[in-house]
């Protein structure tokens, strides 16, 4: 199963130089299992050609109301009838201003007009270039498409096929593919609050050296993901990893544990969720030296006398905002062995409701997982799959047990 197993897509494309993007994102979701139906504007066939999206999405292109193919002759009903969803990437600005006159005078306009809105979700992919879209024209219509239904995915930031800098490049096919699955998953969490700390700390030693572990921070990432997906905002507290970001998160990068204490107190008083995945260091050396310790030839070794670190997981359960049962907080844990003792004896220590339990070498730095579900009811088994579809299979328990 990949994430878009049996879902319609009718991808639709306007006139931009962004089009070369959209071969790309035709193959995401093709590749996530999606099927593909490409619709394209006169404008887009002189970015890219149909046959191009024909071979990516294998099956021939429509580009116009008139397609003779429909035994009905009505291509706009049928098409927008099949779909799960319509993504329209790349939207040009005039294909905008056409959305919200409500034109029907060509097929890509016509079928999103003819769409079933309450059960086909209208996404938007805007790109043009920089003053075109700050143009309180372009700003006018995308607030009435977003008025009228649709969901805008925003633009990104940089340079631009034009020369220039700025906002209103095409969203990267990956982040659009994010933003499609996402459109799909269930709202469980929607207006919730979601912390996550993620990933392991790095606690300084001297300028250049210091004590980390082997967390990848896949799980806490995953599962800041599958929150967002879920309709929560969601800030993420995250030791050094070289992990992107998940779409519409708010990362906050820090290094040590006491770093990540303080980043993470500072998003208690606005969160209902708290999952603590993050592999924080235990203990940190006592002094960091400020120059790097050097060797000198003499055969002595350095002797570093170490000192507990902060415990940020009991630290937020002993916060007010969890204590008045307004913050829920869920604790990992890692173990070599008897992970059901070790992960209910943790959950009595770290005063939380609920704990889940992995096996730690099993788990770190790897793709999938397995994962135990430990709270006042006793043990539930999450069987062996990715980090991704783990991740929302918690936020689904989670969202259940806090009534959302
Ligand atoms: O005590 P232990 O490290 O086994 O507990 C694991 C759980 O506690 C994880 O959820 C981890 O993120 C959290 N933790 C923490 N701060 C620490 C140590 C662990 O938040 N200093």
């Amino acid at each position: 199963m990949t994430d878009l197993t049996g879902k319609h897509i009718v991808l639709g494309l306007t006139g931009g130089i962004a089009c070369y993007k959209s071969a790309e994102l035709c193959r995401g979701l093709v590749k996530e299992g999606a099927t593909v139906q490409v619709v394209m504007t006169e404008a887009a066939e002189q970015f890219i050609t149909a046959v191009t999206m024909q071979a990516l999405s294998g099956r021939p292109v429509y580009t116009s109301q008139w397609d003779a193919r429909e035994p009905n002759g009505m291509p706009h009903i049928n098409l927008s009838r099949e779909a799960d969803a319509i993504l329209i990437a790349p939207c040009s600005a005039d294909f905008l201003a056409r959305l919200v006159q409500g034109r029907a005078d060509e097929l890509l306009s016509l079928l999103c007009l003819a769409r079933p809105a309450e059960r086909v979700p209208l996404l938007i992919a805007p790109a043009m270039n920089r003053e075109m879209w700050a143009h309180p024209a372009t700003q006018r219509n995308m607030a009435q498409c977003a008025a009228d239904g649709a969901r805008i995915l925003g633009v990104g930031t940089g340079s631009q096929a034009c020369g220039e800098t700025g906002d209103g490049r095409m969203l990267e096919p990956e982040q659009l593919l994010e933003d499609v699955i996402a459109s799909f998953q269930p709202k469980a969490l929607a207006g919730r609050r979601v912390l996550v700390t993620a990933g392991p700390t790095f606690e300084a030693l001297d300028p250049v050296r210091g004590i980390t572990n082997l967390s990848s921070g896949k799980m806490g990432f995953s599962i800041a993901r599958a929150a967002h997906e879920a309709g929560a905002q969601v800030m993420l507290v995250a030791g050094p990893v070289s992990l992107a970001t998940p779409r519409g998160v708010r990362r906050v990068d820090v290094k040590s544990a006491r770093q990540m204490l303080e980043a993470t107190l500072g998003g208690v008083p606005a969160a209902d969720v708290f999952i603590a995945t993050a592999a924080v260091a235990d203990w940190r050396p006592a002094e960091e030296a400020r120059h790097k310790i050097k060797k000198d030839g003499s055969g002595e070794v350095p002797h570093v006398r170490f000192t507990e670190n902060p415990d940020i997981l009991a630290t937020v359960a002993r916060h007010e905002r969890a204590k008045s049962g307004a913050l829920y907080c869920v604790g990992f844990a890692a173990e070599s062995h008897d992970l059901v003792s070790n992960a209910q004896a943790k959950r009595a220590r770290k005063g939380v409701p609920l704990i889940v339990g992995n096996i730690g070498p099993a788990t770190f730095g790897q793709d999938d997982n397995q994962l135990l579900l430990v709270d006042e009811r006793g043990v539930q088994e999450l069987p062996r799959a990715s980090k991704l579809v783990l991740a929302r299979q918690l936020v689904a328990e989670i969202a259940r047990r806090i009534g959302a």
